[in-house]
Protein backbone atom coordinates (compact mmCIF):
# COMPACT_ATOMS: atom_id res chain seq x y z
CA UNK A 1 0.00 0.00 0.00
CA UNK A 2 1.29 3.27 -0.75
CA UNK A 3 2.41 5.18 2.35
CA UNK A 4 3.62 8.54 1.07
CA UNK A 5 2.42 10.33 -2.14
CA UNK A 6 5.01 13.13 -3.18
CA UNK A 7 4.04 15.10 -5.89
CA UNK A 8 7.14 17.41 -7.47
CA UNK A 9 6.43 20.47 -9.90
CA UNK A 10 9.45 22.90 -11.78
CA UNK A 11 10.98 23.96 -8.59
CA UNK A 12 12.59 20.15 -8.57
CA UNK A 13 14.66 21.25 -11.88
CA UNK A 14 15.07 24.62 -11.38
CA UNK A 15 18.80 23.68 -9.89
CA UNK A 16 19.20 21.74 -13.31
CA UNK A 17 18.69 24.74 -15.21
CA UNK A 18 14.98 24.02 -16.71
CA UNK A 19 12.82 27.49 -16.23
CA UNK A 20 9.77 27.03 -13.65
CA UNK A 21 6.69 28.79 -14.70
CA UNK A 22 5.59 31.65 -12.24
CA UNK A 23 9.12 32.93 -10.61
CA UNK A 24 10.49 35.73 -12.15
CA UNK A 25 11.64 35.43 -15.55
CA UNK A 26 9.09 32.02 -15.65
CA UNK A 27 8.10 30.58 -18.68
CA UNK A 28 4.61 32.41 -18.31
CA UNK A 29 6.20 35.88 -18.17
CA UNK A 30 7.66 35.28 -21.57
CA UNK A 31 4.83 33.31 -23.44
CA UNK A 32 1.10 33.33 -23.06
CA UNK A 33 -0.28 29.74 -22.13
CA UNK A 34 -3.17 30.39 -24.27
CA UNK A 35 -1.03 30.12 -27.12
CA UNK A 36 1.36 27.66 -26.10
CA UNK A 37 -0.52 25.26 -23.94
CA UNK A 38 -4.08 24.97 -25.00
CA UNK A 39 -5.38 22.64 -28.20
CA UNK A 40 -6.98 25.68 -29.48
CA UNK A 41 -3.33 27.49 -29.55
CA UNK A 42 -2.14 24.37 -31.12
CA UNK A 43 -4.98 24.62 -34.28
CA UNK A 44 -3.89 28.50 -34.63
CA UNK A 45 -0.30 28.28 -34.60
CA UNK A 46 1.46 25.21 -34.90
CA UNK A 47 4.74 26.43 -35.72
CA UNK A 48 4.57 28.43 -32.50
CA UNK A 49 3.97 25.02 -30.27
CA UNK A 50 5.86 22.95 -32.03
CA UNK A 51 8.75 25.66 -31.63
CA UNK A 52 8.13 26.13 -28.02
CA UNK A 53 8.04 22.50 -27.13
CA UNK A 54 11.63 21.80 -29.54
CA UNK A 55 13.27 24.82 -27.56
CA UNK A 56 12.02 23.20 -24.12
CA UNK A 57 12.69 19.72 -25.17
CA UNK A 58 16.06 20.40 -26.58
CA UNK A 59 16.97 22.01 -22.90
CA UNK A 60 15.37 18.73 -21.71
CA UNK A 61 18.33 16.57 -23.30
CA UNK A 62 20.97 18.55 -22.03
CA UNK A 63 20.21 19.16 -18.33
CA UNK A 64 21.51 16.76 -15.59
CA UNK A 65 19.67 15.47 -12.63
CA UNK A 66 20.40 17.04 -9.38
CA UNK A 67 20.55 15.92 -5.77
CA UNK A 68 16.77 16.20 -5.19
CA UNK A 69 16.01 13.95 -8.08
CA UNK A 70 18.57 11.60 -6.89
CA UNK A 71 17.17 11.53 -3.58
CA UNK A 72 13.91 10.94 -4.62
CA UNK A 73 15.32 7.66 -6.63
CA UNK A 74 16.86 6.62 -3.04
CA UNK A 75 13.56 6.60 -1.47
CA UNK A 76 11.80 4.71 -4.14
CA UNK A 77 14.44 2.30 -3.92
CA UNK A 78 13.86 1.76 -0.73
CA UNK A 79 10.18 1.74 -0.32
CA UNK A 80 9.01 0.44 -3.58
CA UNK A 81 5.26 0.32 -4.08
CA UNK A 82 4.95 1.95 -0.80
CA UNK A 83 6.05 5.59 -2.46
CA UNK A 84 4.24 6.80 -5.41
CA UNK A 85 6.41 9.86 -6.95
CA UNK A 86 3.89 12.13 -9.20
CA UNK A 87 5.01 14.90 -10.93
CA UNK A 88 3.82 17.69 -12.98
CA UNK A 89 7.06 18.12 -15.00
CA UNK A 90 7.58 16.86 -18.30
CA UNK A 91 11.32 16.67 -18.53
CA UNK A 92 12.73 13.26 -17.66
CA UNK A 93 14.91 14.05 -14.76
CA UNK A 94 13.34 11.69 -12.19
CA UNK A 95 13.90 8.74 -14.71
CA UNK A 96 17.70 10.01 -15.16
CA UNK A 97 18.10 10.46 -11.26
CA UNK A 98 17.21 6.57 -11.07
CA UNK A 99 13.72 6.77 -10.49
CA UNK A 100 11.95 3.58 -11.99
CA UNK A 101 8.03 4.11 -11.65
CA UNK A 102 7.03 7.85 -12.01
CA UNK A 103 3.66 8.81 -12.51
CA UNK A 104 3.60 11.91 -14.89
CA UNK A 105 0.09 13.52 -14.62
CA UNK A 106 1.07 15.87 -17.12
CA UNK A 107 2.95 14.17 -19.90
CA UNK A 108 6.14 13.41 -20.84
CA UNK A 109 7.96 16.13 -23.46
CA UNK A 110 10.50 13.27 -24.66
CA UNK A 111 7.48 11.07 -26.24
CA UNK A 112 5.00 12.41 -29.31
CA UNK A 113 1.18 11.78 -30.00
CA UNK A 114 -0.70 11.19 -33.33
CA UNK A 115 -3.16 13.50 -32.43
CA UNK A 116 -5.42 11.68 -35.63
CA UNK A 117 -4.80 8.00 -34.72
CA UNK A 118 -3.55 8.52 -31.16
CA UNK A 119 0.15 6.17 -31.83
CA UNK A 120 2.85 7.46 -29.70
CA UNK A 121 6.73 7.18 -29.47
CA UNK A 122 9.90 8.19 -27.96
CA UNK A 123 10.69 11.68 -29.48
CA UNK A 124 14.08 13.47 -28.64
CA UNK A 125 14.31 15.48 -31.44
CA UNK A 126 12.41 18.68 -32.66
CA UNK A 127 8.41 17.48 -34.06
CA UNK A 128 7.90 19.34 -37.39
CA UNK A 129 4.95 21.18 -38.08
CA UNK A 130 4.89 18.79 -41.44
CA UNK A 131 5.64 15.66 -38.88
CA UNK A 132 4.33 12.25 -40.90
CA UNK A 133 2.62 9.98 -38.30
CA UNK A 134 4.77 6.44 -38.74
CA UNK A 135 1.23 4.49 -37.73
CA UNK A 136 -1.54 6.51 -39.87
CA UNK A 137 0.47 8.58 -42.33
CA UNK A 138 -1.33 11.25 -41.71
CA UNK A 139 0.93 14.74 -41.75
CA UNK A 140 0.85 17.48 -39.53
CA UNK A 141 -1.11 15.57 -36.59
CA UNK A 142 2.37 14.35 -34.17
CA UNK A 143 2.14 16.71 -31.16
CA UNK A 144 4.32 16.67 -27.83
CA UNK A 145 2.53 14.35 -25.21
CA UNK A 146 1.73 16.66 -23.17
CA UNK A 147 -1.08 18.07 -21.10
CA UNK A 148 -2.10 20.99 -22.26
CA UNK A 149 -5.09 23.57 -20.30
CA UNK A 150 -8.28 22.16 -20.87
CA UNK A 151 -7.37 18.21 -21.47
CA UNK A 152 -7.24 15.56 -18.82
CA UNK A 153 -3.99 14.91 -16.68
CA UNK A 154 -3.29 11.81 -16.76
CA UNK A 155 -3.31 8.83 -14.16
CA UNK A 156 -5.91 10.84 -12.17
CA UNK A 157 -7.69 7.06 -11.00
CA UNK A 158 -3.99 5.82 -9.29
CA UNK A 159 -3.48 8.97 -7.60
CA UNK A 160 -6.37 9.74 -6.62
CA UNK A 161 -6.33 5.79 -4.39
CA UNK A 162 -2.87 6.53 -3.41
CA UNK A 163 -3.91 10.02 -2.04
CA UNK A 164 -6.76 8.76 -0.13
CA UNK A 165 -5.23 6.05 1.81
CA UNK A 166 -1.35 8.10 1.97
CA UNK A 167 0.31 8.34 5.58
CA UNK A 168 1.75 11.21 3.99
CA UNK A 169 1.61 13.98 1.65
CA UNK A 170 4.75 15.78 0.34
CA UNK A 171 4.75 18.18 -2.28
CA UNK A 172 7.81 19.84 -3.50
CA UNK A 173 8.66 22.62 -5.79
CA UNK A 174 5.52 23.32 -6.93
CA UNK A 175 3.20 26.72 -6.23
CA UNK A 176 -0.12 24.72 -6.42
CA UNK A 177 -1.77 27.03 -8.71
CA UNK A 178 -2.76 24.44 -11.33
CA UNK A 179 -5.74 22.20 -10.50
CA UNK A 180 -6.07 19.38 -10.21
CA UNK A 181 -2.64 18.89 -8.52
CA UNK A 182 -2.95 22.01 -6.08
CA UNK A 183 -6.24 19.91 -4.49
CA UNK A 184 -3.99 17.52 -3.49
CA UNK A 185 -3.26 18.69 -0.28
CA UNK A 186 -6.33 19.28 0.96
CA UNK A 187 -7.44 16.03 -0.33
CA UNK A 188 -4.53 14.06 1.66
CA UNK A 189 -4.72 16.27 4.57
CA UNK A 190 -8.87 15.92 4.95
CA UNK A 191 -8.03 11.64 4.91
CA UNK A 192 -5.87 12.03 7.58
CA UNK A 193 -2.34 12.38 6.03
CA UNK A 194 0.81 14.44 7.56
CA UNK A 195 0.93 16.91 4.46
CA UNK A 196 4.86 18.57 3.96
CA UNK A 197 5.88 21.49 1.36
CA UNK A 198 9.52 21.71 0.47
CA UNK A 199 9.83 24.54 -1.65
CA UNK A 200 11.64 28.22 -1.30
CA UNK A 201 8.21 29.81 0.01
CA UNK A 202 5.43 28.85 1.45
CA UNK A 203 2.27 28.17 -0.48
CA UNK A 204 -1.12 26.99 0.73
CA UNK A 205 -1.48 27.28 4.55
CA UNK A 206 -3.09 23.17 4.40
CA UNK A 207 0.35 22.33 4.77
CA UNK A 208 0.56 20.86 8.54
CA UNK A 209 4.76 21.16 7.66
CA UNK A 210 7.49 22.84 5.76
CA UNK A 211 11.07 23.02 4.89
CA UNK A 212 12.17 26.28 2.92
CA UNK A 213 15.09 26.25 1.17
CA UNK A 214 16.49 24.88 -2.43
CA UNK A 215 15.20 21.45 -3.36
CA UNK A 216 18.52 20.42 -3.73
CA UNK A 217 19.05 20.82 0.39
CA UNK A 218 15.81 20.14 1.39
CA UNK A 219 14.80 17.43 -0.24
CA UNK A 220 18.10 15.23 0.58
CA UNK A 221 17.68 15.91 3.70
CA UNK A 222 14.22 14.70 4.26
CA UNK A 223 14.88 11.42 2.27
CA UNK A 224 17.89 10.51 4.97
CA UNK A 225 15.41 11.34 8.02
CA UNK A 226 13.01 9.09 6.77
CA UNK A 227 15.28 6.44 5.69
CA UNK A 228 16.99 6.66 8.98
CA UNK A 229 13.62 6.68 10.64
CA UNK A 230 12.81 3.23 9.39
CA UNK A 231 10.15 4.60 7.39
P1 LIG B 1 5.52 27.04 -10.95
O1 LIG B 1 6.47 27.81 -11.78
O2 LIG B 1 4.12 27.49 -10.88
O3 LIG B 1 6.06 26.97 -9.45
C1 LIG B 1 7.40 26.64 -9.17
C2 LIG B 1 7.55 26.52 -7.68
O4 LIG B 1 8.86 26.07 -7.42
C3 LIG B 1 7.36 27.84 -6.91
O5 LIG B 1 6.53 27.62 -5.78
C4 LIG B 1 8.80 28.20 -6.46
O6 LIG B 1 8.82 28.84 -5.19
C5 LIG B 1 9.43 26.83 -6.37
N1 LIG B 1 10.88 26.80 -6.59
C6 LIG B 1 11.61 27.49 -7.50
N2 LIG B 1 12.91 27.15 -7.44
C7 LIG B 1 13.02 26.23 -6.45
C8 LIG B 1 14.12 25.49 -5.89
N3 LIG B 1 15.36 25.63 -6.34
N4 LIG B 1 13.84 24.64 -4.89
C9 LIG B 1 12.57 24.48 -4.42
N5 LIG B 1 11.51 25.14 -4.91
C10 LIG B 1 11.73 26.00 -5.91
O7 LIG B 1 5.62 25.51 -11.44
P2 LIG B 1 4.61 24.30 -11.16
O8 LIG B 1 3.97 24.46 -9.84
O9 LIG B 1 5.34 23.05 -11.44
O10 LIG B 1 1.43 22.74 -16.47
O11 LIG B 1 3.55 24.53 -12.30
C11 LIG B 1 2.47 23.66 -12.39
C12 LIG B 1 2.03 23.53 -13.83
O12 LIG B 1 1.82 24.83 -14.38
C13 LIG B 1 3.07 22.92 -14.75
O13 LIG B 1 3.08 21.52 -14.72
C14 LIG B 1 2.63 23.43 -16.10
C15 LIG B 1 2.38 24.87 -15.72
O14 LIG B 1 1.52 25.58 -16.51
C16 LIG B 1 1.07 22.66 -17.76
O15 LIG B 1 1.72 23.16 -18.66
C17 LIG B 1 -0.21 21.89 -17.97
Amino acid sequence: MVAIVVLTGAGISAESGLGTFRDTDGVWTKYDLEDVATPQGFVRNPELVQAFYNARRSGVVTARPNAAHEALAKLEASLGAELLLVTQNVDDLHERGGAKRVVHMHGELLKAFCASCQARRRQETDISVEEVCADCGVVGQMRPDVVWFGEIPYHMDEIYAALSKAEMFVSIGTSGQVYPAAGFVEMARDSGAACLELNLEATNPAFTQRRLGPATEVTPAWVDEILNSGG
